[in-house]
């Protein structure tokens, strides 16, 4: 539980597109008080002001205006508990290479690690740690138990650490489309199958991201990775975790009853808001009725607001009747975007049930999910 003590924290890729939102977040949250903030070489020394291309519709909030951009290094965070990073998967962590290796390469680690080396709590949204065995990858709406594999981490960490420790969250389309599928598996047992289209903002690319030329008038049916990550990262957030004879906790991947994802992702010129079509498969014969579906979808409340995380949408999924909802420019900012939205939902002639789900890709699908992860861990007494 919070005992009333706010704890600092700092922002690692504070200029960038999700950075952004981390500021404006943190500018005035309960638990957490923004202390100091990173970014590359290109930013550091500047102030704040001076080195973001600010891109949010609310001012940059005074607290933070003319505080001094550093390098992503600890020393620099030094009077920080925990630090936030929207960093790039390029110098966020390795990819294939796993924590325990860290102290082979100590010095020049990349910048995750290094923090969490020296004993932070990182909380981030690069895909480097994700598939990582000992790091929980969280949606806050969804498995926050999986919060209890921290031990595990700081255990096998060389050395065995304090306080340090990466929670991930996940892939900004992953995260649509696992919560109404979390709120059907606690609703009607496990689902067999199923297939998502994806119709993503630009915004999930970083500023700038595509050229202009490139996605006005125009889709992308490719982006790079992210069918992989959106295929097996729903198995690990849905999955739970098992205990071998030896104590070691796995994550099992949704193994008692094997779920298949299939994902087709496409960019689209949206600003912000990641729209997806998902079809469903589920175990159970016969399968639930589309108003028994909507029904354990708008009843489905997250463990995040029973434990009155400041950051939980009191209502996680809005089911809209119209036919032509949800969409983004209107329902993006569906509980501050921490909530998601769906509608259309029908029979399917191929799998059992279809609909369309819409999460905002920045908020929920990145920063206020880390900042509701962080939350969580102060909630269950890891920080
Ligand atoms: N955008 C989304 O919707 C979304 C959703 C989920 C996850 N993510 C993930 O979140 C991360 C950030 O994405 P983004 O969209 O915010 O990217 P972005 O707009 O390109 O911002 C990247 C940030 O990283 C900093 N940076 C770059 N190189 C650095 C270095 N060598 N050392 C220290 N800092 C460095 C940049 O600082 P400078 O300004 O100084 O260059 C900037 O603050 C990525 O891993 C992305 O995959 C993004």
């Amino acid at each position: 539980m919070h005992d009333g003590r706010k704890i600092k924290v700092g922002v690692l890729g504070a200029t960038g597109t999700v950075g952004q939102r981390f500021v404006v977040l943190l500018a005035d949250h309960p638990f957490f008080v923004l202390h100091a903030l990173g970014a590359s070489q290109r930013s550091a020394g500047k102030t704040y002001a001076l080195a973001v291309t600010w891109k949010q519709t609310r001012p940059i909030p005074a607290v933070v205006r003319d505080v001094a951009v550093h390098e992503c290094s600890p020393e620099f965070f030094s009077d920080c508990e925990v630090v936030f990073s929207g960093l790039d998967a390029d110098v966020a962590g390795p990819i294939g290479v796993f924590p325990c290796l860290a102290p082979l390469f100590a010095a020049n680690a990349p910048l995750e690690e290094r923090f969490r080396s020296a004993d932070f709590a990182v909380f981030s949204n690069a895909k480097n740690h994700r598939r990582d065995p000992n790091v929980p990858l969280i949606v806050p709406l969804v498995n926050p138990r999986h919060l209890s594999m921290v031990h595990q981490q700081r255990a096998l960490h060389s050395p065995p650490l304090q306080k340090g420790f990466i929670v991930t969250n996940a892939n900004c389309s992953t995260t649509g489309v696992v919560v109404p599928l979390a709120a059907l598996e606690k609703a009607f047992g496990p689902i067999e199958s199923c297939m998502v289209t994806t119709m993503q903002a630009i915004s999930g690319a970083g500023y700038p991201g595509l050229p202009s030329m490139d996605i006005i008038d125009n889709v992308v049916p490719y982006i790079s990775g992210e069918e992989e990550k959106m295929e097996w990262e729903t198995l690990k957030i849905l999955g739970g975790i098992t205990e071998g004879d030896d104590g070691r906790k796995e994550f099992d991947m949704h193994a008692k009853q094997p779920l298949r994802v299939s994902a087709s992702c496409n960019r689209v010129p949206v600003i912000e808001g990641h729209t997806e079509c998902v079809s469903v498969r589920f175990a159970r014969r016969p399968p639930p009725s589309p108003q028994q579906v909507r029904e354990a979808l708008l009843g489905f409340t997250s463990d995040a607001w029973t434990l009155s995380c400041p950051s939980a949408p009191r209502h996680t999924i809005f089911v809209h009747e119209e036919a032509d909802r949800p969409q983004p420019r209107l329902d993006r900012d569906y509980q501050a975007g921490a909530g998601v939205s769906v509608g259309r939902v029908r029979q399917c002639r191929v799998l059992d049930i279809k609909f369309v789900v819409l999460a905002n890709n920045v908020a929920i699908g990145a920063a206020t999910s880390s900042v509701l992860n962080a939350e969580l861990a102060v909630c269950k007494g890891l920080i």
